[in-house]
Parts: C-alpha cells; sequence; structure tokens
C-alpha cells in the first residue's frame, strides 16, 4: 500500500492513501498564513486497519444508509449486511473504504492529482453487477480539492458515492466544532426515524435547528429539546440542497472557523448533504499526534443522494444500469476571511 502527497504551488498539501482513497490530512493556511492540518485521521495504516469512523475514505458503493439492509430492483430482491443496528451503512462490512484503489499521479497546469480505480466483482457487498468506479482527486492552486466519481456496471444496481472527511477548521485536535459557524443552501431535509432511516417526508427547514439558510453556529441549537436532534444526537441528517437549472455544481455548504479565520466552501452536483456533527466520537480514538477525538471534534459533510433511497421511489434514483454513467463532482474550496 502507498501513501501520495499532493502539494499545490502555494502551498496546500493533501495526503492521501490508496487504501480506502483515504485523506489523511489536508494542510491549508489560516488568515496569517499559518499552515495546520484541518482533518481528523490516524498516523498509521494500522490504525485505520484496526477501526476508523470512515475518517477521510471513499463511501461505497451505497453512501449512507439502506432501511433493514433490503432493497429491490428490477423485481428481485437483495440483501446486504446490516453493519448499523437494523440497516445497511457506507457500504457493508469491507466497502470502498476498505479495498485497496489502483492510483495513477497526475499533474496538470495549475493542479496535481490521483486518478483512483477499483473493479467491485458482481456480488460484492450483496450488490449486483460487476462496478468499474473512477474517483479523481485534484488539488489546484485555487486551493480547491475536488472529487470527480464515475461508474459504470453490467447489470443494474445501486451507486451513490461520497467522501467522508471529518473536518475541523480550527486544527485536528483542537477541540470540538461546536463555535464553527455553517450556512446551508437548503431550504428542506429529510427527517429520520431513530434508527437514522428517513420517514420519506421532505420537511421545511423553517422554524426548526435545521435552518442554517443564514450563518449558524453549529452548537448554537444542537442540544434543543427536538426529536430530530434525539435521533441523530445532534445534527447528523440528510439536507436537500436548493439546485440552479443547470446540473453543474452548486454551493452546498459554507463553514467559518472563527479563530483561525478559515473558510471552506462545498460545491456539489449531489442533491443532498449528509451534515454529520461528529456525535458519535466518545473520546475512545486516538488521532495523528496522540490527540484524543471526543465528543464533536470533527464534522462531515457527505455529498449524495438521499439515505435509503432505493426503498424511497419518490426520492432521486440511485440506480445505475448498464450503458449509463454516474458521474458525480464535489468541490472543497478553503478560503479564508478577517
Ligand atoms: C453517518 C453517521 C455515522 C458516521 C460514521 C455518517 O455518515 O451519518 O451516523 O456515525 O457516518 O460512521
Amino acid at each position: 500500500m502507498s501513501a501520495y502527497t499532493l502539494k499545490s504551488a502555494n502551498g496546500m498539501e493533501a495526503r492521501v492513501l490508496d487504501y480506502g482513497g483515504i485523506v489523511v490530512s489536508v494542510r491549508v493556511p489560516d488568515r496569517h498564513g499559518r499552515f495546520d492540518d484541518v482533518v481528523l485521521g490516524y498516523d498509521s495504516l494500522a490504525d485505520y486497519l484496526r477501526s476508523s469512523p470512515y475518517f477521510g475514505a471513499i463511501i461505497g458503493r451505497y453512501g449512507n444508509r439502506i432501511a433493514g439492509g433490503r432493497f429491490t430492483l428490477d423485481g428481485k430482491t437483495y440483501t446486504l449486511a446490516k453493519n448499523n443496528g437494523p440497516n445497511h451503512l457506507h457500504g457493508g462490512l469491507k466497502g470502498f473504504d476498505k479495498v485497496v484503489w489502483d492510483a495513477a499521479p497526475f499533474q496538470g497546469a495549475d493542479s496535481v492529482g490521483l486518478v483512483f480505480r477499483y473493479t467491485s466483482p458482481d456480488g460484492e457487498e450483496g450488490y449486483p453487477g460487476t462496478v468499474r468506479a473512477t474517483v479523481t482527486y485534484t488539488l489546484t492552486d485555487r486551493n480547491e480539492l475536488i472529487f470527480d466519481y464515475h461508474a459504470t456496471t453490467d447489470r443494474a444496481t445501486l451507486v451513490n458515492l461520497t467522501q467522508h472527511s471529518y473536518f475541523n477548521l480550527a486544527g485536528d485536535g483542537k477541540g470540538d466544532i461546536l463555535g464553527h459557524v455553517v450556512t446551508l443552501n437548503a431550504d428542506r431535509f429529510t427527517p429520520v426515524d431513530s434508527t437514522l432511516i428517513p420517514t420519506g417526508e421532505i420537511r421545511s427547514v423553517s422554524g426548526t435547528p435545521f435552518d442554517f439558510r443564514t450563518p449558524t453556529a453549529i452548537g448554537a441549537r444542537i442540544d434543543q429539546d427536538d426529536e430530530q436532534l434525539r435521533y441523530g444526537r445532534g445534527y447528523d441528517h440528510n439536507f436537500v440542497l436548493n439546485k440552479g437549472a443547470d446540473g453543474g455544481p452548486t454551493l452546498a455548504a459554507r463553514v467559518y472557523e472563527p479563530s483561525s479565520g478559515r473558510l471552506m466552501e462545498i460545491y456539489t452536483t449531489e442533491p443532498g448533504l449528509q451534515f454529520y456533527s461528529g456525535n458519535f466520537l466518545d473520546g475512545t480514538l486516538r488521532g495523528k499526534h496522540g490527540v484524543v477525538y471526543r465528543h464533536r471534534y470533527g464534522f462531515a459533510m457527505e455529498t449524495q443522494h438521499f439515505p435509503d433511497s432505493p426503498n424511497k421511489p419518490s426520492f432521486p434514483s440511485t440506480t445505475l444500469r448498464p450503458g449509463e454513467q454516474y458521474r458525480s463532482r464535489t468541490i472543497y474550496k478553503f478560503a479564508v476571511q478577517p
């Protein structure tokens, strides 16, 4: 297994493994030009192999949950691993986060990157069809980290790929993320049941702790007495992104960390964003340089199709058929604000 370092002309740097396509570190400047690592992770591959809550990894074949580990496609029912209570999560026992990807580095005019390829055999983790997946990581001189996903199949199947980096824009291990100020370009979200499966309702965020349409600290309402926050133990919900007409990447989220001045913007072609506030981090994992990951020491913003789409006919489809191309693009853009 190999590690790769991507470095942009102005010093932004990302370290990436071919195992799981894991983004181990991302170093970006603060408002004084000081670089810090802003993602959670481990020092060694052995730590990732032992136990990881998907730190920095590519998620597939299906990012997020599938209710009861079951879905029906073209009249046939498929059974998947129940690896998250009664449900299937993030592709199963050995998803795309736990395979070694074939990696090919490239150098562009104003960018550097890696092309990751993996062929998932027919029946892997219970999913039908041979899926050929390509995920391209590009680091640009504009301080963007871009993920381009592509997949094909030889039988009808499900594909919903995402990236599971946990961020702390103050710096990895430097406390909880409750002071980060989040703006989400979402008028609606998908409420869940107590096992975090969407009920099927698309609910307005208006008047709820899920209204991030104006900049709001993650911690401002996270402990309110709200059924959805109770089910998620905080934020662990899919937001329905407001979309333009052209299908290109649109702004999904903006996250600002006041002490460092770091700003991260997320653009995506996907219809949804899982905002997870690190509620299951509980101080049992030790990350890079031995830091202890306590409650809410990182947050994830997973661009995706909605959870449990295969069992929710009214949600945008995650079915991929032979002859079709799965394509998805997400951009993490880093900047600073005074
Ligand atoms: C899920 C969380 C889960 C986390 C790590 C997120 O995508 O929404 O519920 O705990 O991944 O497994």
